[in-house]
């Protein structure tokens, strides 16, 4: 029997972004979202889960620090996949008895707006099934309740978070729209330009924006399913230009609904603005929109782009962002990536 699994998960940058609950305990969303899951090289969460039967207490340690396990995200996702195990008959049932120690690593930037909540609690729910046995099943309504993000990195490829019509969230998963291998001329640049804890984490800001915002009435009714629909054409149709256009504007609006929360939230700064400015540059310089961005809950940059402008983009980048004692940016690639057949459930 074996009593400890390691494994790794990889972020995922939404397209489409999920901003607000509905049922806040659940982790219910009110409108759908989009999201690319990117190559794990420079971006993933490792998670070791090891049981014990010496352990007095469950444990978890994230980036070499001890955080308090008994939060009620983690303790949920633990709960509902031991019930699962138990109902499973693969199961390994002398496991479930033992207390756990989770030891988690993230290699960029935890709580910086670069999906660390989503690689985070998928690698954690992974691993968890991983160690009890669990074989292929649904599993990103689990990671759901981790955090709302994390359901799409249980996916490689293109992945749509369908919000559900369930009180009890049972339909509101992720599904795989289109696999990595459909689109692989799609590149990512990330522009790291602040890697420190964002000061309103996303799920106080969303919170703070479905009480006070009037935006996000009008974002969820009028222009979220009409995006969901756009870009799932886009992507099948591998057409960058649509893609690029609906990401940045689904972008703008989402950091629109942050200023219209009371008190604002404001996450990009002088130089997420500079970088928004330069891709409307570069596209104008083109002729045709060869570049988009696309920020979360933090001023760092996550650019899609067709990969033989990757080389171009970062030059133009380098000299107008230039790395000296103003700016520290720092750029981490990446592509859309399937999640390995082995390890994927
Ligand atoms: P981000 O923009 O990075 O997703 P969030 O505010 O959404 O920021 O979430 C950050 C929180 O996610 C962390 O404070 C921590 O509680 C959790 N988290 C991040 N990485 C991990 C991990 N590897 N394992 C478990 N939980 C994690
Ligand atoms: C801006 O998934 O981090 O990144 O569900 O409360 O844990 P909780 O929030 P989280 O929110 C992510 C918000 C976003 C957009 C997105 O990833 O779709
Ligand atoms: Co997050």
């Amino acid at each position: 029997m074996q009593n400890s699994v390691t494994v790794i998960a990889p972020v995922n940058i939404a397209v489409i972004k999920y901003w607000g609950k509905r049922n806040e305990q659940l982790i219910l969303p009110i409108n759908d979202s989009l999201s690319v899951t990117l190559s794990t090289a420079d971006l993933c969460s490792k998670t070791t889960i090891t049981a014990d039967p010496s352990y007095e207490e469950n444990k978890i340690v994230l980036n070499g620090k001890e955080e308090n396990f008994d939060n009620e995200r983690i303790t949920r996702c633990v709960e509902m996949i031991k019930h699962r195990a138990l109902e499973s008959e693969s199961c390994s049932k002398e496991l479930l008895a033992y207390k756990i120690h989770v030891d988690s690593e993230n290699n960029f930037p935890t709580a910086a707006g670069l999906a660390s909540s989503a690689s985070g609690y998928a690698c954690l729910v992974y691993a968890l099934a991983q160690l009890y046995g669990l074989k292929k099943q649904e599993i990103s309504d689990i990671a759901r309740m981790g955090s709302g993000s994390a359901c799409r990195s249980i996916y490689g490829g293109f992945v749509q978070w369908q919000k559900g019509v369930q009180l009890d969230g049972k339909d509101s998963i992720a599904v795989q729209i289109a696999p990595a291998s459909h689109w692989p001329d799609l590149h990512v640049l990330i522009l790291v330009v602040n890697d420190s804890k964002k000061k309103v984490g996303s799920t106080s800001g969303m919170a703070r924006s479905v009480l006070t915002s009037e935006l996000i009435k009008y974002r969820v009714e009028k222009c979220v399913p009409q995006r969901i629909h756009s870009i799932t054409q886009a992507i099948k149709d591998r057409d960058f230009s649509k893609f690029a256009e609906i990401t940045m504007k689904d972008s703008n609006q989402f950091h629109a609904i942050c200023l219209d929360t009371y008190p604002p939230c404001v996450y990009m700064n002088d130089v997420s603005h500079a970088i928004v400015n330069f891709v409307h540059e570069f596209n104008r310089n083109e002729g045709e929109t060869k570049v988009a961005y696309t920020f979360d809950a933090g001023p760092n940059a996550c650019l899609y782009l067709p990969e033989k402008y990757v080389k171009r983009v970062l030059a133009f980048f380098n000299h107008v962002l230039p790395n000296d004692n103003q700016n520290s940016v720092e750029y981490l690639r990446g592509t859309p990536v399937d999640i390995d057949e082995e390890t994927e459930f």
